[in-house]
C-alpha cells in the first residue's frame, strides 16, 4: 500500500489526486497551509495548529471546510491509513485553497467550496551530525510580501530565499527587514545574548510559529531566562548561540553564519539542554494512551 492523501472527502492513493487547473490554489497560490509532525502515531500541537488555520483562514476570508472534530477525525485517519508505509513518525500537510473557479483576481462567487487535500510523509529524522557540528546560515533582506504571519501556499519568496542559502551550502536564509532579524526563509529564530534566550515578537513579519511557542513554554517551565524582544543584525553575529526552529526540523543549531563561526562554532550548551527538554516533551506524546 502506498501514501494515502485526503482529496476533498476522499481517501485515495497520493499519486493518483487530480485536481482541476483552475483551482485558484494552482493558479495564484491562493491557500493556506499547515505541517504538523507525528511522533508515536500522534498529532504533536494539534490543537494549536488547527487554531493557526482558523485565525488564517478568517483572514484570508477562505471558508472553513471541516469542523474541528472533523478536522481531528480525517488528520488521524491520515495519519492512521499511513501508518503501514510511512511508520509511526510522519509530516502531515493539509492545505486549504480557496476553490476552482474562471481566472480572476477578486474572489469567486459564494457557492464555490475550498478545495482540502491532506497527505502524509515520512518525517525524516535529523541528520546524526547535528549535533557536533549544527549548521551553517546566511543573512538575507527578507524579500516577502508583509503579511508573513499568513501560513500562505504563495511561498515565492520563501522558496527563493531557501535555495539563495543552498546556493551557499548553507541550510537557512536568516532574513533581515528594516534593521530587524525576523526568522529564517521556513523557520522561526532564537539567539542567546548576553546568557537570555531571545526571538522577535509575532507581528504580520513572521509566523507565529508553533515550535516557537513551545520552546518559549519550555523555558517558562524550566527557568531558561528568555524574552521577545527585536535584534539587530549586529547583535545576531555577535551572539552566544542561534537557533532555528520548525515543524519538521525541531531546533537547528547554527554554528556558522555567513562563513564566520558562531561563538567557539560548535553546537552550545543551551541549544543542548532545550534540545533535551524538546525530546523529553515529544516522548511524552509518544507514551500518552
Ligand atoms: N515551515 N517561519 C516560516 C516562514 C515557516 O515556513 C515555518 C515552518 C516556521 C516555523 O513554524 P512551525 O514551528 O509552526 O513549523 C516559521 C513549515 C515547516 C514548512 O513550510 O514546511
Amino acid at each position: 500500500m502506498g501514501s494515502v492523501c485526503y482529496l476533498n472527502g476522499t481517501y485515495q492513493a497520493t499519486g493518483e489526486a487530480r485536481i482541476s487547473p483552475l483551482d485558484r490554489g494552482f493558479i495564484f497560490g491562493d491557500g493556506i497551509y499547515e505541517v504538523i509532525p507525528v511522533y508515536g502515531g500522534c498529532l504533536f500541537r494539534l490543537d494549536e495548529h488547527l487554531q493557526r488555520l482558523d485565525d488564517n483562514l478568517a483572514e484570508v476570508r477562505i471558508k472553513q471546510p471541516l469542523k474541528r472534530e472533523q478536522w481531528r477525525e480525517v488528520l488521524n485517519e491520515i495519519v492512521a491509513r499511513n501508518q503501514e508505509t510511512h511508520g509511526a513518525e510522519q509530516s502531515v500537510y493539509l492545505q486549504v485553497t480557496r476553490g476552482v473557479a474562471e481566472r480572476d483576481h477578486g474572489f469567486p462567487d459564494s457557492h464555490v467550496e475550498p478545495t482540502l487535500f491532506i497527505m502524509s510523509s515520512p518525517l525524516k529524522p535529523l541528520p546524526a551530525d547535528i549535533a557536533e557540528k549544527g549548521v551553517a546560515a546566511i543573512t538575507h533582506e527578507d524579500i516577502r510580501w508583509k503579511n508573513c504571519h499568513i501560513k500562505s501556499t504563495s511561498l515565492l519568496g520563501n522558496i527563493l530565499l531557501r535555495q539563495y542559502a543552498y546556493d551557499e551550502h548553507a541550510a537557512e536564509a536568516i532574513l533581515i527587514r528594516d534593521g530587524e532579524v525576523t526568522e529564517g526563509a521556513a523557520s522561526n529564530l532564537f539567539a542567546i545574548i548576553d546568557g537570555v534566550l531571545i526571538t522577535p515578537p509575532k507581528g504580520p513579519l513572521l509566523l507565529p510559529g508553533i515550535t516557537r511557542d513551545l520552546i518559549l513554554e519550555l523555558a517558562q517551565q524550566h527557568q531558561i531566562a528568555a524574552c521577545e524582544a527585536f535584534i539587530t543584525p549586529a547583535q545576531l553575529k555577535g551572539a552566544e548561540e542561534i537557533w532555528l526552529t520548525s515543524s519538521t526540523k525541531e531546533i537547528l543549531p547554527v554554528t556558522t553564519l555567513n562563513g564566520n563561526a558562531v561563538n567557539d562554532g560548535k553546537p552550545g550548551k543551551r541549544w543542548r539542554e532545550m534540545s533535551h527538554h524538546y525530546q523529553v516533551y515529544k516522548q511524552q506524546l509518544r507514551d500518552s494512551p
